[in-house]
């Protein structure tokens, strides 16, 4: 099949009908064609083991946060919570939120507005908010809030049932106590939304760049690692459980470091890939987000030595311009970057996937500047994007300092452009694997068509194919017969 123009969708995760696995952030691309498809959030699904209430609990923004969502289901199973998928039927309501952008926090408060009405029917329903919102405006929320009975923030989780007591005994409870060791290393998270076969580990958290227009280091804290043998024996846990797939997750995964208390064991990120890798060939792992600052040779040559480890790496270059990424204290230039590109394209070759995640009209960002990041994209043909216009948010080194000064308009246009150059490449890089044959970890049905499967390539590419004998979790070499941007299309050659 020749791709035609009408069949060249958006490259973007909100119109992704299939599951993704990247830290991505809430979805706010816009599209010119787009359908104004939202991100889903993820909801709890039902669970029912007798005990007295029900938990359910709706997560936004990025991978981190629904890893989150599963360590709070964990800890509220204990204590004497069961989940369920319908938030009339609940007495606890938990919206786990992202603060990354202006929409991401307005999408809560429309949220919130129905929750309320929720609440007028069953007035001892519960409220709280999670996550990096409820971080960044603190008790303020409660105050703006009325109906909001709970504030709480990512390192404070293990704090629930005590708050949860706090607010059934009439009090609004706020707990936003940043940690600099809290990892949640020992609980194991409940998986919600799981499709029983890929599964996402946290390695770390909290970050130390403190890029100026990112919101994250004041939400989640200082950067720390989890203790190593702890992600080692949970993706032991998910391979011996039947999961194929784990991605391993950090806000900058290259810059993790572990020392055993002893001081005997040192471990970086290559060698924690590696840890996890030989638990089984037939365990594939992920990892995501890269910072071009930090990713090592070490880390590329550990890639290649070993199959089962993905060759796809999210690289966010964020600006093709030099002087932009200074002011977006980045810490490397557009040479640096083009230079981190070339050593995956020598180590790994021209088939490791590569993705992005891009600003437009940072402040100061001239046309000129602009032009940059569509010609760095030209260099580098990324096989997907994640595009955003650049959104002030209070507190940060650019909101202080910078002024933001491009007009709503021209960010949009720039998007447009950045978004229309990513579909070219996306078709150009999903084409030269037409006629290929690939190794595929089957994830489920496709949610097109019953009769058909969908899973992902090495190169995180995702290829629908007729179902033959196979099944969720199975491996199998399908040759790709036809492309969009978005989706690989083929038939299976063997199992
Ligand atoms: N730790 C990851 C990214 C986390 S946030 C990294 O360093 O790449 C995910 C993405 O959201 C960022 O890469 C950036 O492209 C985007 N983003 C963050 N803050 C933003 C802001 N204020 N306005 C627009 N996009 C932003
Ligand atoms: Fe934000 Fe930069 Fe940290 Fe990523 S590396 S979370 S963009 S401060
Ligand atoms: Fe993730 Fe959004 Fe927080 S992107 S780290 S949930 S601000």
């Amino acid at each position: 099949m020749s791709p035609s123009a009408n069949h060249i969708p958006y490259i973007c995760k909100a119109n992704a009908k299939e599951p993704m696995s990247e830290l991505i952030p809430d979805l706010d691309i816009l599209i010119p064609t787009d359908k104004n498809l939202e991100p889903e959030a993820r909801i709890s699904a039902d669970t029912s083991t007798g005990k007295q209430r029900k938990l359910y609990i709706e997560s936004y923004g990025c991978q981190m946060n629904f890893s989150d969502s599963e360590i709070v289901t964990s800890i509220l199973l204990e204590n004497g919570f069961d989940t369920t998928s319908q938030a009339k039927e609940a007495d606890l309501i938990l919206l786990n939120t992202c603060a990354i952008r202006d929409n991401a926090e307005l999408k809560i408060r429309n949220r919130l507005v129905h929750l309320n009405a929720l609440k007028r029917q069953k007035p001892n329903m519960m409220i709280g908010i999670l996550g990096c919102m409820a971080e960044r405006l603190k008790s303020k929320l409660l105050e703006e809030e009325k109906s909001v009975d709970m504030v709480v923030g990512p390192d404070a989780y293990r704090s629930l049932p005590e708050l949860v007591e706090e607010v059934s005994d009439g009090r609004k409870a706020v707990n936003v106590i940043l940690s600099r060791e809290e990892t949640y290393s020992d609980i194991t998270p409940v998986r919600l939304n799981s499709n029983g076969v890929t599964a996402f580990v946290s390695i770390m958290r909290g970050c130390d760049n403190m890029c100026s227009f990112c919101v994250v280091p004041f939400t989640r804290g200082r950067e720390r690692s989890r203790d190593a043998h702890s992600i080692v024996a949970e993706a032991q846990d998910l391979f011996d459980r039947g999961f194929c797939e784990v991605t391993l997750l950090g806000q900058n995964v290259d810059s993790y470091k572990w020392e055993s208390e002893n001081g005997e064991l040192k471990v970086n990120f290559a060698q924690l890939l590696e840890m996890v890798a030989l638990v089984h060939p037939d365990l594939r792992i992920r990892f995501s987000t890269s910072h071009p600052k930090d990713i090592t040779d070490e880390v590329l040559y550990t890639m290649k030595k070993y199959d089962n480890i993905c060759k796809y790496i999210h690289l966010p270059a964020q600006s093709g311009n030099s002087r932009i990424l200074k002011l977006m204290n980045r810490t490397y230039d557009r040479e640096w970057y083009l230079g981190r590109i070339e050593a995956i394209r020598n180590i790994l070759g021209e088939e490791c996937g590569i993705s992005t995640d891009s600003i437009t009209g940072f402040c100061t960002e001239t046309e000129e500047e602009h032009q940059d990041t569509l010609s760095l994209m030209d260099i580098v043909k990324y096989d997907y994007a994640y595009m955003f216009a650049y959104s002030e948010r209070p507190g940060t080194p650019a909101a202080k300092k910078l002024t933001d000064d491009i007009p709503a308009e021209v960010k949009q246009r720039r998007l447009s452009e950045v978004i229309a150059k990513q579909n070219e490449h996306s078709l150009e890089r999903n084409l030269l694997r037409v006629g290929q044959v690939y190794k595929v970890l089957v994830e489920g049905t496709s949610k097109r068509n019953e009769d058909e499967l969908c899973g992902r390539i090495d190169a995180n590419c995702m290829v629908i194919f007729p179902k033959e004998n196979l099944k969720k979790g199975d491996y199998a070499m399908v040759k790709i017969l036809s492309c969009t941007a978005a989706t690989l299309k083929g038939e299976v050659v063997s199992a």
